[in-house]
């Protein structure tokens, strides 16, 4: 069976193809998930693309995805800029995070600039618009190569006593 990732999309991502498409194209969240499945497909990957308007369900998400998912590929939205709970979730989930954005934080108001939850993501991609998305899961595929190389995120022996 092929390892899963799972692939988080914060608030208001649901609206992309509507929203702001100077900002954010014109492409929407289903285009997304489809370019993704097909880059699992590709890289020997299991997509789980969801996309939730609430941090709790965030929070929960990546709360059940310890132990069994391989990976988190995330973009957290506006939750991105305030959210330590989720900052906090993925520390615990022990798994490798990925932080994607379509957008340039860089480039934008200056509340843009800091991210929570990059303290807890092995690398941050932002400005490259879905392509990002796809590049994200090329190197996931790569460190999750690795980590089973070197029994990293690998589920703990259950104890006997
Ligand atoms: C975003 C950037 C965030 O600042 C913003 O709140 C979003 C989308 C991006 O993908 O560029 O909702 O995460």
């Amino acid at each position: 069976m092929p390892q899963s990732v799972l692939v988080l999309n914060g608030p208001n991502l649901n609206l992309l193809g509507i929203r702001e498409p100077e900002i954010y194209g014109r492409e929407t969240l289903a285009d997304i998930a489809a370019l993704c499945k097909d880059a699992g497909k590709r890289l020997g990957l299991a997509i789980d693309f969801r996309q939730s308007n609430s941090e709790a369900e965030l929070v929960g998400w990546i709360q059940e995805a310890r132990g069994k998912k391989a990976g988190i590929l995330i973009n957290a939205g506006a939750l991105t800029h305030t959210s330590i709970s989720l900052l906090d979730a993925l520390l615990a989930s022990e798994l490798p995070v990925i932080e994607v954005h379509l957008s340039n934080l860089f480039r934008r108001e200056e509340f843009r600039h800091h991210s929570y939850i990059s303290r807890a993501a092995r690398g941050l991609i932002c400005g490259l618009g879905s392509q990002g998305y796809v590049l994200a899961l090329e190197a996931m595929a790569r460190i999750v190569g690795d980590d089973a190389a070197t029994g990293k995120n690998a589920p703990k022996a259950k104890r006997t006593k």
